[in-house]
This record gives structure tokens, sequence and C-alpha cells, in this order.
């Protein structure tokens, strides 16, 4: 086979073979394809797309590029969520210790932020002493004992993804459906886990910006699941404004230890309820819905959802006093409110915007390994539809200095859209794909 037939083959629109897909992955993953050929490729793709039976091929040709753990083949079931992405998403954080402390194994390999969405291995970091870089071995000896773990992902886990993700990168071919779904897909089934819940997220905030966007991403994502025997649910989720009250990585660790108390802001509360049921419900763990929110609630209210937190964050190195009284987890040295220029409803905070704010004081990274702060961010202190006075407190700053806060003041004003009359917030789930009914709502 040649590289420049494949490329022309897709550049004309027609669908590859099963044998090109692969031959195409796997001799770009040894270096025997060079960089400007895969781009290439990946610029036809975007143009001209994949129909699902080769976004499946190339998904499981990545995933087999490197390392599987294969973890299903010692615990059963054992359940992977993964979200595409937002500002203020500390889901992962409190869904994975609900469902641990419901008894269904939770297996989470997990990425550094980039841009203005926040990751969960930078937030995790927050925790003094906790390592995210495990080896195989730690994860699976950790992930068995515990029946929670939460890593950093593996170099070696879907090489073939890290190479090609670099490049679509810096090509201008990362917004490509087929492309994100093959990308996300091929590291959860080399992880292997049983089940897998997707939270893909749309709107201002994410990377899909349209309901049919996100809703032709989850079908993939589902089909693919499917194809592969990874039982894949995929909620489409709104992320106009930011989730939850905290943005930045401290901060966010607070909040999810706040709704393991169940003390968290309504809203981020709810989808975290939502997801650790669907999670119950769909390994069969509990026979219905509603007994699947019924444990939820017991494991939050007897505190061993937090208890399992605190419990594997030991167990990853981390200081468990610092989940127990999270007034230890680290504080920005500057606190400043911004307060309401006007009087009114909040008609829209512009999550997007929100999440580069919080970049700019100090917590994420505008260029992959920057250094983060895990101390700064932002607490939003009303959310849309509420109604505030001219000075009412609006968002709390964490900072390093006054003068970051005094330079954010307009940028902050600016992601606010104000209403004179009452705003209603919309919905924060719009559907769930299951594999039955890829299409239902
Ligand atoms: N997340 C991924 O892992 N891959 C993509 O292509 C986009 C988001």
């Amino acid at each position: 086979m040649q590289a420049v037939e494949i490329i022309q083959k897709k550049r004309n629109g027609d669908a590859l073979t099963t044998e090109e897909i692969n031959w195409l992955v796997e001799q770009y993953t040894h270096e025997h394809i060079p960089d400007y050929q895969m781009a290439a490729w990946l610029m036809a793709v975007c143009w001209r797309g994949m129909d699902d039976r080769e976004t499946s091929d190339l998904t499981l040709a990545m995933a087999r590029s490197g390392e599987q753990l294969r973890v299903c083949e010692r615990l059963k079931p054992v359940v992977d969520k993964h979200s595409t992405g937002g500002v203020g998403d500390k889901v992962t954080l409190a869904v994975a210790p609900l469902v641990a402390a419901c008894g269904v194994a939770v297996a989470k390999m997990t990425g550094r932020g980039l841009g203005h969405t926040g990751g969960t291995v930078d937030k995790l970091e927050s925790i003094s002493g906790l390592r995210t870089a495990l080896t195989r071995e730690e994860f699976l000896s950790i992930l068995q004992e515990h029946g929670l773990v939460l890593a950093g992902q593996s170099a070696e886990l879907a090489p073939a993804d890290g190479k090609m993700y670099a490049l679509r990168d810096v090509t201008a071919t990362v917004e490509s459906i087929p492309l994100i779904a093959a990308s996300i897909m091929s590291k959860k089934l080399a992880v292997g886990a049983s089940h897998l819940l997707l939270d893909v997220k749309v709107g201002a905030g994410a990377f899909m910006k349209t309901r049919e966007a996100a809703h032709e991403l989850a079908r993939i994502m589902v089909e693919i699941g499917q194809r592969a025997g990874l039982y894949t649910e995929a909620a489409v989720t709104a992320m106009e404004q930011p989730l939850g009250r905290a943005v930045g990585n401290a901060l966010e660790v607070a909040e999810a230890i706040a709704i393991l108390r169940g003390e968290g802001p309504a809203d981020v509360s709810q989808l975290c309820r939502h997801e650790a049921a669907e999670l119950l419900v769909m390994t069969g763990s509990a026979p219905t819905r509603e007994e699947a929110e019924r444990r939820v609630q017991e494991a939050i209210e007897s505190g061993r959802a937090l208890a399992k937190l605190a419990e594997v964050c030991e167990a990853q190195g981390g200081d468990p006093q610092q989940i127990e009284q999270p007034e230890r987890l680290p504080r920005a040295p500057v606190i400043s409110m911004l307060t309401a220029p006007c009087s009114g409803y909040i008609a829209a905070i512009h999550a997007e915007r929100v999440g580069l704010a919080a970049m700019r004081l100090g917590a994420g990274r505008f260029r992959k390994g920057d250094p983060i702060d895990h101390r700064t961010g932002l607490l939003l202190q009303a959310k849309v539809g509420d109604y505030l006075q001219a000075g009412d407190p609006l968002v709390e700053m964490h900072a390093r200095s006054e003068e970051e806060c005094a330079a954010l003041r307009q940028e902050l004003l600016a992601c606010y859209r104000w209403s004179e009359t009452p705003v209603q917030s919309g919905p924060l789930i719009y559907e769930i794909l299951t594999p039955s009914q890829k299409g239902a709502s």
C-alpha cells in the first residue's frame, strides 16, 4: 500500500477499507509515514468525513496501537466516564467516588486541561502529594483494592492518538467529528472497562457549539462502543454557562467535596446524581432508576461517597485530610470580589470567556506544558436566572495579586448579559443516547 493512494482516495470522498485504515495507523505509529502525509490525510478526513464503519475501524486501529489495560478482565462490571470538557466541570471528581461507594468499580484515566476547559488531572493535583502518574500495576492494584482509581493518561495508551492529536492541533484538523470520536473512544477502548458513560457538552464553553454537532458526536461514539463490545451511553448536556460555581483547580475540588456532602450548587449536583444513577442502572447494579437514585442519595448522606474519595486520594499518595477538611486545600493569597454593575436578572454567563479569565489568573495553560497555579480561579456568586442589585457580589476572584484581579474586572464583566425581566435557565440534560435508541431523546 502507498500512503499517497490512501490520501487520494479520501480526498476524492471514497470510503477506505479496514485494511487501508489499519495499515495507515500502524505505519504512522511506527514512523514509517511522515507527519506531512498524515496531516494531508487528516485534512482530507476533515473535508470528506468518514462513515460509521470507517470511524469504528480507525478507533480500533488507534486503540490497538499501544498498551491495552483490559480492566474488565480483573473486575466486572467496571465503569468509565468521560466528559468532552467544559468550564467548571468537576463532575468526574464527584461521580467516580459516588459510583464506587455504591459498589461499582470505576477505572478513570483522565487528561490535563488545555485551553479554556479544565482537566481532572490538574484538579486532582491540587491535593498535596496525590500522584496521578501511576504505573500499569499501580493502576490495576488500586482499582482492585479500592474499587476506584483516578489516574493521568498513560503515554503508552493509544500512542497513535497522542501523535495524531499533536498533529491535528497544529494543522487545524481538530474539529472533525469522526476524528474527535476516534480519538476519545480509542483511549476508552484501550482502558477496557465494561460500561462507559459519555458526557458530550454543548454550548459556548464546549467543543461542540450546536446541538446537532453534539448529537452526531454522541451518536457515533455510542455506535463505536457497540461495534467494539463496550456498552456505551452518551448524555448531551449544557455548557452555555459554567457548571456549578467554582472554576479553577482547588476551588473545583472543594466544590466536588461539597457535592459529595450534599451541599453543592443545584445544577452540578443534579448532573452528578443523574450520571451516577445512570451508571448504576446501565451496569444492572440497580434494578430501577428510582432505586439507583435512592442508593446515590444514601451514599451521600451516609458520608460513604466522601470517604471513598478520601480513601483513594490516600491510596494515590494524597492527603486525605484535605478531603475531610477542604479548608486545608491550597488557597490563593488574594481574594477579591467583583460586584454587579447594574440591577437585573442574569441572562447569560459566557462559559468560554469565564474559562479564559480563570486561565489568566493562572488556573489553566495557554500552551501545553505551561505550569498552572492550583490555588487560583473564580467563584461565581450568582447564575443565570438570579436577580442581583447593583453592588451585590458577582464573582469572587482568587488570585496571586491585586493587580491580576484589577486587570480582569472588565473582561469578567463582559462575560455577563443582563435582563430587566425574569430569565429561565435552560435544561441541563438535553438527551441521552443508548445503543438501542441512538437517536432517542
Ligand atoms: N478530546 C480528545 O481526547 N480528542 C479530541 O480529538 C478532542 C477532545
